[in-house]
């Protein structure tokens, strides 16, 4: 049977109290809040609930209520205040420091029974989920740490880097394309088509797990064959039509092969994600062969990537409130983004079609 403590100084109340409770729990009474806090300090583990007078001698009822909250005590065990008091603000002020349930005198026997059953049941499952929860947090600690020894040992592994060698040189090469196709266009029309090149190979504890997520073995051919993305390059460009024009000359090449196109330009995400997603197959050129390797070539306006990069902090901060609004903010600024980049190649071209 759980034990459970009540505290009131009037002889009556806690026999009365005794005799509801009796048959279900194991009853200990004290009768003011400073011998309530001495059985507490030694027995705060056992106690399954706490019924507790306020008006008392020596130390009323706020004072245990303040010193169980100091000692975190008031968050394990259940505390039920019983008492005469009517005012509002005092039961508010019980509840401010963390009391379960408020029951006025006199009181109903089986109100008070029902009333400490479901007090302690609701900190019982609370506890479970506590627990739950700190259990879960516990294995995913543990994965994200198998995760990262497994990656920094495919990082030490020889077949490994020189996958991640090949990759690099896919990026080199995509790269000093699209470098080419700039200076052309500037020679040509004086003006660069893109603004910048960014690029960076993923890491091997992205790629461990994204092929986890895949539900693949981390091989070198399952790397080759489902992580498409290892070589990553971001085009920011000015203006949406410099996106379609290089995107289309690069494809064009006779020795690039398009595997996959993703036009979010088109067809926006639901989030507002503008881009467009070029999955190639460019050749490298090593000693003894000629090989294909995957790249993602990622194109977007200087706004479009300006907006992203804050969207991607939305999505890898997991501990904010209010996300909802947050993310209605985030889609009515990528719609205005996109006026605001049709707006502005509207403009170029009247400024280009417009000589004096
Ligand atoms: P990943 O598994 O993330 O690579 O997605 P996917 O294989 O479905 O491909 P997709 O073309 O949708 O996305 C590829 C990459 O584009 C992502 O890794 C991100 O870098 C970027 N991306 C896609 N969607 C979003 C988005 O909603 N917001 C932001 N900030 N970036 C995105
Ligand atoms: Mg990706």
């Amino acid at each position: 049977m759980q034990k459970i403590l009540v505290v009131d100084d009037m002889e009556i109340n806690r026999e009365l109290l005794r005799e509801i409770l009796e048959e279900d729990y194991i009853v200990e009474t004290t009768e003011d809040g400073e011998k309530a806090l001495t059985v507490l300090r030694q027995r705060h583990n056992e106690t399954a609930a706490l019924l507790l007078d306020l008006r008392m001698p020596n130390k009323d009822g706020f004072a245990v209520l303040e010193e169980m909250r100091e000692n975190g005590w008031i968050n394990k065990i259940p505390v039920l205040i019983i008492s005469g008091e009517h005012a509002v603000e005092v039961e508010n002020q019980c509840f401010e420091l963390g009391v379960s349930d408020f029951i006025h005198k006199p009181f109903e026997f089986s109100i008070v029974k029902n009333r400490v059953r479901n007090a302690i049941e609701l900190s019982a499952s609370k506890k479970r989920l506590q627990q739950t929860v700190e259990e879960q947090a516990q294995t995913l600690k543990k994965q994200s740490q198998i995760i990262q020894m497994q990656a920094e040992r495919l990082s030490k592994a020889k077949p490994f880097n020189n996958l991640m060698m090949e990759y690099r040189s896919v990026i080199m090469e995509v790269e000093t394309r699209l470098k080419v196709l700039n200076a052309v266009f500037s020679e040509e029309y004086n003006r660069n088509p893109f603004e910048s090149i960014k690029s960076r190979l993923k890491t091997p504890e992205s790629i461990y797990k994204k092929l986890e997520k895949k539900g693949y073995p981390v091989t070198m051919e399952n790397i080759k064959e489902h992580v498409e993305d290892v070589a990553g390059l971001r085009v920011i460009c000015s203006f949406p039509d410099d996106i379609y024009r290089l995107a289309d000359l690069l494809v064009k090449q006779d020795d690039n092969i398009l595997l996959r196109e993703k036009d979010y330009i088109k067809t926006p995400k639901a989030n507002g994600y503008r881009s467009l997603h070029l999955i190639l197959n460019v050749p490298i050129f090593l000693p003894h062969e000629k090989k294909y390797m995957k790249a993602e070539v990622q194109f977007r306006t200087i706004a479009m990537d300006f907006w992203a990069s804050l969207e991607h902090k939305l999505k890898y901060k997991k501990d904010i409130n209010e996300t909802d609004e947050i993310e209605q903010r985030l889609k009515a600024c990528a719609d205005s983004i996109e006026v605001l980049d049709y707006q502005m190649q509207d403009i170029r071209d009247r400024i280009y079609s417009n000589p004096r």
